[in-house]
């Protein structure tokens, strides 16, 4: 059974599943994957999968938040997905207008802040005013950063900060001298966040697919076998618990 207790003198949480509350990653980053599969199995069309994965981001969401997670990225909509099907890619296209419907007064109230990485100037009108509208009545919020990569791709934002960097160093007179990893981090789109120290891939796909490839270097990977519909807060629980139970070296020793 799930408790969760307040310690009043410190406002720390502690909660029975056996977390180590002390060592959360502070950064969580998902790739959602097996809506298709999920829908499949029930002789449902996908997009039904789709909707069922917007529920799951609910839930996670809500845990992430309870643990003390500071972000939590969401690759929602590559720059490939473009090539899907029509009428799929529009109702991916109104899943964060559906999703704020319903969840916003729970983000506000929750003291999450909404945020995306991904060329949103390409989304659709009603897609991109909803998130604009999110991101407005959360600005001031202090609490986990719930991050949507929306028409996000990997390669596609390094190319896109190679060139504003190059911009800048021709405006301002500089050589490649200035180039180094905080100048490139500083050009990407996650600019404001820390590296994800966990990403996570549900459905037992085990590939990157374009997602976050400068900022995983040293992210630990969990390949988890559930299908995004049926991923939820207990095997979210889970892979944290085997985050936890990793050495983290980034190329050097284990400490004594
Ligand atoms: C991958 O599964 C999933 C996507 C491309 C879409 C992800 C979107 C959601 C989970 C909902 C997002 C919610 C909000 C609020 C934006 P797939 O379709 O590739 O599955 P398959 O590999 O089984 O076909």
């Amino acid at each position: 059974m799930f408790k969760k207790l307040i310690n009043k003198k410190n406002n720390i949480k502690i909660q029975d599943d056996n977390l180590d509350l002390a060592n959360i990653p502070e950064h969580i980053a998902i790739i959602m994957d097996g809506n298709g599969r999920w829908a499949k199995n029930r002789k449902m069309p996908r997009i039904k999968g789709h909707y069922q994965g917007m529920q799951t981001v609910k839930k996670i969401t809500r845990k992430a938040s309870d643990i003390g997670v500071k972000y939590l990225t969401l690759y929602a909509f590559s720059t490939e997905n473009w090539s899907r099907p029509e009428n799929e890619v529009n109702y991916i296209m109104n899943l964060p207008v559906d999703f704020l419907k319903t969840f916003l007064p729970e983000l506000i109230e929750k003291n999450v802040k909404v945020e995306t990485i991904g060329f949103t100037d390409k989304l659709p009108k009603k897609t991109l005013e909803a998130i604009n509208n999110a991101q407005e009545k959360t600005a001031n919020n202090t609490g986990l950063k719930l991050i949507f990569a929306i028409n996000y791709g990997g390669r596609a934002e390094i190319v896109h900060s190679i060139k504003n960097m190059f911009e800048e160093m021709q405006q301002q007179g500089l050589n490649s001298d200035i180039i180094d990893e905080a100048y490139i981090n500083n050009h990407l789109m996650t600019k404001d966040y820390p590296d994800p120290e966990l990403l996570i891939r549900t459905s037992g796909e085990q590939r990157i697919s374009n997602f976050l490839i400068w900022q995983v270097s040293y992210s630990e990977f969990i390949f988890n076998q559930k299908l995004w519909p049926d991923f939820d807060e207990d095997e979210l629980v889970e892979c944290i618990k085997i985050y936890q139970s990793r050495q983290r070296r980034f190329g050097g020793l284990n400490e004594e």
